[in-house]
């Protein structure tokens, strides 16, 4: 089996991620978290909360709503705009989308390109349904964007499901500018689900129609950017590959700043963006790609895609956005709904850095860069931060008053930490089983446990187990994270 292959096994297997509503016939593009998957989502929801909104006492998270009125959506330019090309087969029905068909059979990427463009490189490349061999129809145009009809009868409104979180923020400015005592930067963060209509939903939850993102809107003044502690990362390097460049290059953060012209205040934000990708174990994966003018998307002026080369496609796949969309957004909210977003005592609106993270993206890549094997058995080596339990808690064999013991153990241990506690079969499958799903620690009760209170730790990556005295399990274990 392949890696991605071996990857969605486990998956579907352990009730990490499976398809939507399976036994009726899932729609494609859909995916749940089962309870092990969930648990490392919200882990990750978790570390990525605390690394980013902790950055400034003005940074704070909001939750909006998903359906929202069709005007927002004029304002942002999305229903203007928002379109992938779609390359049919008038044959056999075939939809695919038209640029990543010819990075499949090019290799190159063509994002950005025109209809006009797309439709000249599919003649000269003579490049037909890949089901059928026959040739596809014009490419056209078609919209990402989900429309819902909200209400009754006359009062029945078209309206749309959002396709980014990052909407909310903006629609919601105004009034928590003055919640927030009107100051800048003004941080406003959502982690919640966007939902786009693609063409071609692939690659298990790298591209889906309901996902989930991390996004967080940080409001300036871009006369006066906000102070941040360049000082203290100035130092750090960053994994960059600049247009131009053929592989990635380190720079300190001061010598981003001069190689990019790009100003400390947003390279700061791309160090933070980096440190958390650090946290997450997937620095050596990592590289943050900037983007040139065609391949931008339409509302940014500075746009590197946060990148991790992943083993299960063997290349470079997006998983987040470090996007600087300057006042686009505000002031065409501003337009559109007639109010007024100006900083006050200014002719102009605030400016926008927006961080955007695709969490299903973020989750595949830990499990994707962390899925090892030892001797015949595959486990995902994930870092204890995301693992979906601190510890496991055994009793070597199912009597003799083990299980009693390893069940007080499992009580005093979860007031802290989040403990798996399993008592049936084989202490070599109950350690596979929990080496599988990521679990970093495991904790066995034995017979030498009734006479002297101390029970083994073992280590998921080396398998190495060490004798703890019980009434220090807490600190050791706390040690790890
Ligand atoms: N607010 C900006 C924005 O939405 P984007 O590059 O379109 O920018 C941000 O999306 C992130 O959302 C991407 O880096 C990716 O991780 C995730 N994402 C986008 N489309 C997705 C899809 N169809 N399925 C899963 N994740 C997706």
């Amino acid at each position: 089996m392949s890696h991605f292959d071996t990857l969605v096994d486990i998956c579907l297997k352990r009730g990490i991620i499976y398809p939507d509503s399976e036994i009726h016939g899932s729609l494609s593009g859909f995916y749940d978290y089962g309870s092990i998957g969930y648990e490392i989502k919200r882990r990750w929801e978790e570390a990525w909360r605390k690394h980013f909104l902790k950055l400034h006492p003005n940074f704070h998270e909001i939750q909006t709503t998903t359906i929202m009125p069709m005007n927002v959506f004029k304002a942002s330019g999305h229903l203007e705009h928002f379109y992938d090309p779609i390359a049919e087969c008038p044959h056999c029905g075939t939809k695919v989308r038209a640029d990543h068909l010819l990075e499949d059979y090019l290799g190159e990427k063509f994002e950005g390109l025109t209809t006009k463009e797309l439709n000249e490189l599919m003649k000269k490349h003579n490049i037909v349904c890949p089901k059928c061999k026959k040739p596809f129809k014009e490419i056209e145009n078609f919209t990402l964007m989900f429309s819902v009809d909200v209400g009754a009868g006359d009062d029945k409104k078209v309206a749309y499901l959002r396709p980014e979180t990052a909407q909310g923020p903006y629609t919601a400015f105004k009034r928590e500018f003055r919640a927030n005592r009107e100051k800048l930067p003004l941080g406003l963060a959502i982690i919640g689900k966007a939902f786009r209509n693609e063409i071609s939903p692939r690659q298990f939850v790298i591209r889906t129609r309901e996902f989930t993102q991390a996004e967080l809107q940080i409001f300036f003044d871009p006369e006066s950017l906000p102070e941040v502690p360049f000082d203290k990362i100035k130092a750090y390097k960053l994994r960059l590959l600049p247009q131009g460049e053929k592989g990635i290059i380190e720079l300190t953060c001061e010598e981003a700043v001069k190689r990019t012209g790009m100003e400390p205040f947003f390279i700061y934000f791309m160090a933070m963006s980096q440190l958390f990708m650090e946290k997450m174990g997937l620095l050596e994966h990592f590289r943050f790609k900037q983007l040139s003018d065609e391949e931008k998307a339409f509302y940014n002026k500075y746009h590197w895609d946060l990148e991790i080369n992943m083993p299960s496609f063997g290349k470079w796949i997006e998983v987040a956005g470090f996007h600087y969309r300057t006042d686009h957004d505000l002031r065409g909210h501003a337009e559109v709904s007639k109010q007024k977003l100006n900083i006050p005592g200014k002719n102009y609106v605030p400016h926008v850095l927006e961080l955007s993270f695709g969490v299903d993206r973020n989750i595949f890549a830990l499990l994707d860069c962390n899925l090892k094997q030892k001797k015949d058995q595959w486990y995902f080596a994930l870092p204890p931060i995301v693992a979906p339990y601190d510890v496991a808690v055994f009793p070597l064999v199912n009597k003799d008053r083990l299980p009693e013991r390893a069940r007080e153990i499992y009580y005093s241990l979860n007031t802290t930490f989040k403990v798996f506690y399993d008592d049936s079969g084989s202490i070599g499958r109950r350690y596979a089983r929990v080496d599988e799903i990521g679990v970093p620690l495991a904790v066995t009760v034995d017979f030498q446990t009734l006479e002297d209170d101390t029970v083994t730790l073992r280590d998921r990556d080396t398998g190495n187990q060490i004798r703890v005295e019980i009434n220090k399990l807490n600190d050791k274990i706390a040690g790890v994270f």
